[in-house]
């Protein structure tokens, strides 16, 4: 077999599916509003995430940093976890372009608390800014894909709503977050102002993520994507892929978890790795090298001349994420290749 690339999702390549879904879709403007497959697509999301209105994006760090755009301005404050990833992965665009100014409260275990965000939150004084926005993460990537449940997502969102803060849910991979819990994605998007979430990922679409909100939170949102630069035009080839996603890829993400935990398991039988498996409860398994002695870079290394790609998250760590290219078979495959790159 080929190399095993388990660095992230997003190396999952578009389905034969979607291709033909490309060379067959309606196109229009989509800047004057006529690419007929984006309506569609847009539609769909917004029904089955029960928001009024979406609006197709070129990524998730767009439709996160247009979402804020339209939550608040220069000045504003987010409130939001150093470990998210619009706070760590998204090139400070939220102090940079969107000019507002973060307020870190730390996560445990991937999650946000009430308390947490409650003493972050400052009362009203001519010297603060003004807190705007709590942004939430589901599933929450520099934790391992770890989920918030919902009763903990609605009563982040109920303590920012009594402190004048709307939400906005940075769902890039909420499907996951929806099927570890049991629960529709739309039980977490009902009580969060705005959310985003990514086709790109573990649904396999080659680009595209989708803002949500109300018709009128997304007609601002709109300006600020075409102030950045995210205005398109026959983007129905784009949505052409999301509507396949939509339609044909969600349920099969319960695979990956089930992958994940027989990888994750797999890799607790390699000398010098360990993973804890309470943290495995997605597509992702971080795994905890430091008993080799080795650096993360030699890891990494060794694991490619055996064939197997990972993502470093140094000193002690790297990550795996499983994905529809690779079934169980292969990620059995991708531990014995890891136990003999480390054996030598
Ligand atoms: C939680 C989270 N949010 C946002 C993004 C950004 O998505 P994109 O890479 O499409 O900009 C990612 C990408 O990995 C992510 O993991």
């Amino acid at each position: 077999m080929d190399v095993i690339n388990l660095r992230s999702d997003t190396q999952t390549l578009p389905t034969a599916e979607m291709l033909a879904a490309i060379q067959t879709a309606d196109l229009g403007d989509d800047t004057y509003g006529e690419d007929p497959t984006v309506r569609r697509l847009e539609a769909m999301a917004a029904a089955m995430l029960g928001k009024e209105a979406a609006m197709l994006c070129i990524s998730g760090n767009m439709a996160n940093l247009a979402c804020l755009m339209a939550h608040g301005g220069p000045g504003d404050e987010a409130v939001l976890d150093p470990d998210s990833h619009i706070f760590y992965y998204e090139v400070g665009g939220l102090a940079s372009v969107a000019g507002m100014m973060p307020m870190p409260v730390q996560s445990r275990d991937g999650k946000l608390y009430p308390d947490d965000v409650r003493a972050a939150v400052r009362g009203r004084n001519l010297h603060y800014p003004i807190p705007r926005v709590l942004c939430l993460e589901n599933t929450h990537n520099r934790s391992g894909g770890r989920v918030t449940p919902l009763d903990l997502h609605n009563a982040l969102c109920d303590t920012a709503h009594d402190l004048g803060l709307t939400v906005h849910l940075d769902g890039a991979r909420i499907f996951n977050a929806a099927i570890a819990a049991g629960v529709p994605a739309s039980a977490f998007a009902e009580k969060a102002d705005s959310l985003m979430f990514c086709l790109s990922k573990g649904l396999s679409c080659p680009l595209g993520s989708i803002a949500l909100g109300s018709k009128e939170f997304i007609a601002k949102a709109d300006r600020a994507r075409k102030r950045l630069g995210g205005g398109m035009r026959q983007a129905g080839i784009i949505a052409a892929c999301g509507i396949v996603a939509l339609e044909t890829m969600i349920e099969r993400l319960a695979d990956d978890h089930a992958n994940a935990r027989v990888l994750a398991e797999g890799i607790n039988t390699v000398p010098g790795l360990s993973v804890d498996m309470d943290t495995v409860e997605t597509n992702m398994v971080y795994v905890d090298h430091s008993a080799t002695g080795l650096s993360t870079t030699e890891v990494l290394a060794r694991m490619k001349a055996a064939g197997v790609l990972a993502s470093g998250r140094p000193p002690r760590h790297f990550r795996l994420v499983t994905h529809r290219h690779y079934g169980a078979d292969d990620v059995r495959e991708a531990v014995e290749r890891i136990r003999k790159a480390l054996a030598q």
